[in-house]
């Protein structure tokens, strides 16, 4: 039964505890074509948790990201978003289980301007930020927001991409490399938006390089090496295991 067609995502919402996992990914194999990519991945997120998926390049962070989504090529073992199984759903039916992707390459079109973009994707839930609350969150976006997607720098774009899955009411967040090229106080500002939306709740994947960055948000991390999960570390273990991270992720 596909319960995402018959309930809404806050009547799922409703039914799920604080607490409780709103994604949970157990033996999740995933392919390109004839290339196996993931090779068993298991972890979870609670409600409200900002995890990381740490890794070097190549290490199949941005597949586990898209096997969520449903956008690689075949996809074996489980992903329960918000307690549903999702493996055999269409990936236009995975955001309204209340779950929002931002690319790494941010997806931002070019011939919109930053209010068409805003206005793009469906909402899926009734509470999503509102359109003042955005430009509230992204001051210059509101002053950018007849500017052309092919006029902003990069900061503007990685905000836009983020403010845009805001509106639709997403309240499980997927974030590839948001910090990625761009300038210090950029990244400060992303940090500062990351703490808001922990703060109102929202479950968060961050997929980051920026170690410094990531790590004062995260509440537990997770290494990836080959295409699995080689280790769990949690917020309060970081200092006693940095050493061992560091040489894990070769830094
Ligand atoms: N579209 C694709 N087709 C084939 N192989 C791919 C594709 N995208 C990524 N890969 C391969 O999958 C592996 C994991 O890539 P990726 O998930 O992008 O790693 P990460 O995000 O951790 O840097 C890499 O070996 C990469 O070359
Ligand atoms: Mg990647």
């Amino acid at each position: 039964m596909n319960t995402a067609e018959q309930l809404t995502p806050e009547q799922l919402d409703a039914t799920r505890p604080q607490g409780a996992e709103m994604l949970r990914i157990q033996d999740l194999h995933a392919f390109y074509g004839e290339s196996h990519i993931l090779h068993g991945v298991d972890f979870d997120v609670k409600r409200g948790e900002l995890v990381t998926l740490l890794g070097r390049n190549g290490s199949g962070r941005s597949t586990t990201l898209k096997s969520i989504m449903n956008m690689v090529g075949r996809r074996t073992g489980s992903i329960m978003v918000n307690g549903n199984e999702t493996l055999g759903m269409k990936p236009h039916h995975i955001p309204r289980l209340g779950i929002g992707y931002c690319p790494e390459e941010r997806g931002i079109f070019a011939s919109l301007d930053v209010h068409e973009n805003l206005l793009l994707p469906p909402t899926v839930r009734s509470d999503g930020m509102t359109l003042d609350e955005i430009y509230t969150m992204f001051p210059n976006l509101y002053e950018r927001r007849r500017s052309q997607g092919t006029r902003l720098s990069g900061g503007e774009q990685q905000m836009l991409a983020m403010a845009r899955i805001l509106r639709t009411g997403a309240r499980i967040l997927l974030l590839d490399e948001i910090t990625e090229g761009l300038a210090p106080v950029i990244v400060q500002k992303l940090g500062e938006v990351l703490m808001m939306l922990k703060e109102r709740g929202m479950t968060i994947v961050l997929v980051e390089q920026n170690f410094r960055f990531a790590a004062p948000l995260a509440d537990r991390h997770f290494v990836m090496d080959h295409g699995q999960i080689v280790e769990e570390i949690t917020a309060a273990q970081l200092p006693s295991r940095r050493e061992h991270l560091n040489t894990m992720l070769g830094v």
